[in-house]
């Protein structure tokens, strides 16, 4: 054998000591510029960003959340929102969708269990109990726009596992008399708080009232710039089985390979996780929640205080006016007819304000165009989860007429969209022009 033909490792030369093609970061310039170009940046911004970060070398970066060597800003976000929130467990996921998922599984939602759920909600609310595979209960909602807590209970059966209130258009559902009633029964309260990030409960952030919270925080609402939503929770066991239902990879365990450590960790799941991307952005966002929130709850403060009160509107019922988000004022017109009407000369004020009046057009907000449900429609040939043996002779028989309540009070709310940038005068002329429109229709109920 020749020195040359000597193996390495045993003291011989390297067949391959070095390489003339030297790696190239995966990520680098290309992808930071591109992302430049989606903040809308111009050409000569993004030349000179390019120019800028071109003189710096840095170590090509890993835009998801696990195993990556630099400080995660999911977690970051997490733990943000865990201060922010007071709440010691904040699940990071990829939408709001996903965190309903994941606090379904958690909370041992599947076949044979039903949920209530609200008739005004985004239909996710609703999907992701079939998902589940668990069965659908709809409650009407009352004129806070949130479920009505008496039907909830005339609705409750020896198969309810959970209530899902919903926080809707940044309003709180009646906590206190669904959190009795869940107890009463001993049910579950998951929160979808999608629409009311921020918003509170004499006192409590919303989302951290029941046994799990939801949240979207995506492009659509108040907080959030992409696709992302949040799983919250005070239960440490509720927690875990959010984190493995949002990934099944188990990347998120201490050891991802170890075996179950306790009955219930370990199940097939999805893979919801946040990516870093996301992750900044809504991080980001959350530092500017509470300011934004305080700026609404005070603008919609004055202008409600400046509104009279006139026979034949009715506000909005409020179970915590002062916690709400604020961006929405609402009100109640006789009919369809005077709501389109009084929308419209609203905005013929310049005051922002929209009805849907007595339009038929869908809405997956609403119950009566729930498609999937009304025809109990299943993404798996045998029908699944509605023909499932433990849901199949219990599934309600759903029709448009059954939630009478949403499809009247939606016809008829009026509601302003209130501006956190308004100053205290430009809250006063909202006001001063509600009462206009309103005394001109209406009789004023103070003299
Ligand atoms: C009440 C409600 N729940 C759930 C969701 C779902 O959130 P996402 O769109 O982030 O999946 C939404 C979004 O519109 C919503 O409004």
């Amino acid at each position: 054998m020749t020195p040359s033909e000597q193996l390495a490792i045993n003291g011989g030369p390297q067949a391959a000591p070095a390489y003339e093609g030297a790696d190239q970061p995966k990520i680098g310039l290309e992808e930071f510029v591109e992302l430049a170009d989606t903040w809308g940046f111009s050409a000569e911004t993004q030349a000179a960003i390019r120019a800028a970060i071109e003189k710096e070398q840095v170590a090509s970066p890993m835009l998801s959340r696990y195993y990556n060597p630099r400080p995660s800003k999911v977690k970051a976000l997490e733990e943000l929102c865990q201060e922010t929130f007071d709440i010691p467990h904040v699940l990071g996921v990829n939408s709001g969708t996903s965190a309903l998922s994941c606090a379904y599984v958690a909370a041992g939602i599947g076949p044979g269990c039903e949920v209530i759920v609200p008739s005004y909600t985004f239909f996710a609310t609703v999907a992701e109990v079939v998902t589940a595979r668990a069965i659908p209960v709809i409650a009407d909602i009352d004129e806070s726009l949130t479920m009505d807590p008496a039907d909830v209970e005339r609705k409750i059966t020896a198969r309810t596992k959970a209530i899902v209130p919903v926080h809707m258009i940044g309003t709180c559902a009646d906590m206190d008399a669904i959190m009795a009633i869940a107890r009463k029964h001993r049910l579950m309260v998951i929160e979808d708080a999608a629409q009311a990030c921020g918003a509170s409960y004499k006192g409590r952030r919303l989302g951290t009232i029941g046994d799990l919270g939801c949240f979207s925080i995506s492009s659509y609402k108040i907080t959030g710039g992409g696709e992302a939503g949040l799983v919250m929770t005070r239960d440490p066991f509720l927690y875990m089985r959010a984190q493995n239902n949002h990934d099944t990879a188990a990347c998120w365990r201490p050891d991802r390979y170890a075996t179950e450590r306790e009955k219930g960790e370990l199940f097939c799941g999805y893979n919801y996780r946040m990516s870093e991307l996301e992750g900044a952005v809504a991080l980001a966002q959350m530092r500017k929640m509470p300011a934004q929130i305080q700026r609404w709850q005070q603008a919609r403060r004055r202008v409600a205080a400046g509104v009279r009160r006139f026979a034949g509107v009715t506000p909005q019922k409020m179970h915590d006016p002062n916690g709400a988000v604020g961006h929405l004022l609402g009100f109640f017109a006789p009919d369809p007819k005077t709501a389109l009407a009084l929308a419209e000369a609203l905005r013929a004020e310049g005051i922002p304000t929209n009805s849907r009046g007595d339009s038929t057009a869908r809405d997956w907000h609403v119950a009566a165009y729930w498609q999937h449900i009304l025809e109990r429609k299943s993404a798996s040939p045998d029908g699944c989860p509605w023909t499932c043996e433990r849901n199949a002779p219990f599934i309600p028989d759903y029709s448009p007429e059954m939630w009478p309540r949403v499809t009247d009070l939606l016809s008829r709310l009026f509601s302003v969209r209130i501006s956190q940038w308004w100053t205290e005068s430009d809250c006063d002329q909202v006001a001063a022009g509600i009462n206009k429109v309103l005394g001109a229709y209406f009789r004023p109920m103070d003299g």
